[in-house]
């Protein structure tokens, strides 16, 4: 493991890494950043401000070097724009550039004890021992690397608050502003996940929405907040999900949970982002009519339009909960009247704990164009962050931060572009053959780390509480609602029209897609059909062989990709953290092939057709 602390992410470099000390403004930072990168280089920057240009700005080519012209924090993405791109050999971008989304936020799970909800990469950066802790270099640092790729918003604790988190926005609002205050240079302001029933804590006897005193006590709140951090982004909140207080204990709606909360907010400019993650944590796997995936849509839908103007509605990709592979929500298709966040999730909670690859973004890609960029007016993330000496655990980790904030600022970029770009930034001394041999492997990785894990859009095959490695019947009788339902002649959920019904939700070209095993995309296939194993899918394979056959092939791919890598001439700080996590995920590979194979062979008895091994 690595020594010492990489202050910086490795996508900025080391060779021109400025003084350390923080900024004052956006500006200052963008000045520093700037005469650090070209001391010594030919060429010079001119800054321009113009304060109504806010965060875009333009990058203007001269005969002797460059004028970046640009808003308060534009001037500072113009400046990391520009050094990025001459450190990559990028094209400079072109004209004004100014982002999809006002709100480009890193939901971070970290609880004041220090620990991290789904966090791979160690503890807490800024909590500790139920206290702010930390190193204001580090957070300096993390500022920096959150700006040089346009991440505005970070949210800093978990969204279930737990004691004593609540009181960030009561007795730790001095320290809480104090770490606004290390951020505001990098243009990054805050956002506090807030428990709805807050309010009974601190003495009333109700958190009734709609009772007047609730919506004052809020107000009175709200007030007390911005007077300590006048720039916070807003409050997020989970409400009613897995245990979480809201409004529903009232008997109100969601909608008024939110309305109250965000009319609080509204005086002082602040958004309120609340989560759609909202399903039946209790069900009984004998019950087959309720449908996990249906919830959010059936419980939000109705409520579209009746959200106030500062409400944000962060929907989760997909209907389940980050899972590999699944269909896009649909609530992101069906809420046209209200504003929609996307929320991702960096931390590899379902998608290998940061321990096997997965780069994201040809996923996001999929998603994006599925939704359309245009449907969503903000985009979150949950961090993958955390006090490891890399940041993120796995070195390829830090290109899913990397690529988020490009997705976040263009929706319309292309995932291999970014992830090159990320490459040379981070490995400069990597030839041009290498670069492709890292690109390939990267974004096939998704591809790989599902085809040896969950079949054919199957999902929650996965251990228990941990989410890493092979349970495929772990899921099967709990409350979670996650359930495959395999026996001995097929395996899959009916979610047509004729089964739980969830394909209605979505608009007719993608509802007639998804209606017939015929048309239904094969990596979705056993997400909305129940099939026999003797399915025949498009290529003539039987359902069952294509499952044999993917877990083969997915961890035959990993063990290649294991020999590619040793020829890559990584640096001391990375290679044998790479090295250990390839070995770690080549035998979490070989582990699911076994299982899952002998999973289906144990109920199908069909032998594979190729004869290779798979345990009785
Ligand atoms: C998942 C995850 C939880 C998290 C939840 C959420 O269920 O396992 O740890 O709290 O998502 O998004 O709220």
């Amino acid at each position: 493991m690595q020594t010492a602390v990489d202050l910086h992410p490795a996508w900025l470099g080391e060779a021109h890494m400025p003084v350390m000390l923080p900024p004052s403004t956006p500006y200052e930072a963008a000045q520093r950043e700037l005469g650090a990168f070209f001391a010594g280089r030919a060429g010079r920057t001119a800054l321009r401000l113009e304060p109504g240009m806010g965060e875009a700005y333009a990058i203007q080519p001269e005969a002797d070097g460059y004028v970046i012209t640009g808003g308060e924090s534009g001037v500072l993405y113009g400046a990391f724009a520009l050094i990025r791109a001459l450190r990559a050999g990028s094209p400079l971008p072109e004209g004004r550039q100014a982002p999809a989304y006002a709100l480009r936020m890193l939901n971070c799970w970290d609880n004041m004890n220090g620990t991290v909800e789904r966090g791979y990469a160690g503890r807490s950066l800024w909590f500790e021992d139920n206290a702010f802790c930390y190193d204001p270099a580090r957070i300096n640092a993390l500022g920096r690397m959150l700006a040089s790729v346009g991440v505005n918003v970070l949210c800093l604790n978990n969204v279930n608050v737990a004691e004593p988190a609540q009181e960030l926005i009561g007795d730790l609002l001095p320290q809480l502003a104090d770490f606004a205050a290390l951020l505001r240079p990098w243009a990054v302001r805050l956002m506090v996940s807030i428990d709805f029933s807050m309010p009974v804590r601190d003495g009333l006897d109700t958190a009734d929405p709609l009772d007047p005193r609730v919506a004052a006590w809020w107000r009175e709140r709200a007030s007390r907040v911005y007077e300590a951090i006048p720039d916070l982004a807003g409050f997020l909140v989970k409400a009613d999900s897995e245990h979480r207080p809201g409004p529903h204990t009232y008997g109100r709606t969601h909608a008024e949970g939110a309305n109250m909360l965000a009319d609080a907010l509204r005086p002082h400019g602040g958004a309120l982002v609340w989560r759609a993650f909202v399903y039946n944590c209790k069900q009984d796997w004998r019950d087959t009519a309720t449908d996990r995936p249906c919830a959010a849509y059936d419980l939000y839908r109705p409520l579209d339009g009746a959200f106030a103007e500062n409400v944000i509605l962060q929907v989760k990709y997909g209907p389940y909960d980050f899972q590999v592979r699944e269909p896009v929500s649909p609530l992101l298709l069906g809420m046209p009247r209200t504003a929609l966040s996307l929320e991702l999730q960096l931390a590899q909670e379902y998608t290998g704990h940061q321990i096997d690859i997965f780069a994201m973004p040809p996923m996001w890609r999929e998603v994006l164009d599925t939704v359309g960029p245009q449907r969503i007016r903000a985009i979150a993330a949950v961090s993958n962050l955390g006090r490891d000496a890399n940041w993120t655990g796995h070195p390829f980790a830090q290109l899913n931060l990397y690529a988020f904030g490009c997705f976040a600022w263009d929706p319309q970029a292309d995932p291999e572009t970014v992830t090159r770009a990320w490459i040379r930034l981070t490995y400069p001394v990597f030839s041009a053959a290498q670069e492709d041999t890292l690109a390939r492997l990267l974004m096939r990785s998704r591809e790989v780390y599902e085809r040896y894990t969950a079949p054919l859009g199957l999902c929650w095959m996965v251990r228990p509480e941990t989410h890493y490695g092979p349970s495929p019947y772990g899921y099967e009788f709990q409350a979670w609602g996650t359930y495959n339902r395999a026996d001995r002649n097929a395996v899959g959920i009916d979610r047509t029209a004729n089964g739980t019904g969830y394909v209605l939700q979505y608009p007719e070209a993608l509802r007639s897609l998804y209606e017939q095993p015929e048309t239904c995309p094969d990596e979705l296939l056993l997400f909305f059909h129940r099939l026999p194993y003797g399915w025949r899918m498009r290529d003539g394979r039987t359902l069952i062989q294509r499952i044999y056959d993917d877990h083969f092939d997915g961890c035959a791919q990993a063990e290649a990709m294991q020999a590619e890598l040793e020829t890559l001439p990584f640096p001391g700080r990375d290679s044998q953290v790479i090295r250990e996590r390839m070995a770690l995920q080549v035998m979490n590979a070989r582990e699911w092939r076994d299982v899952v194979n002998t999973f289906f062979f144990r109920f199908s008895g069909a032998p594979d057709a190729n004869g290779r091994v798979i345990y009785p």
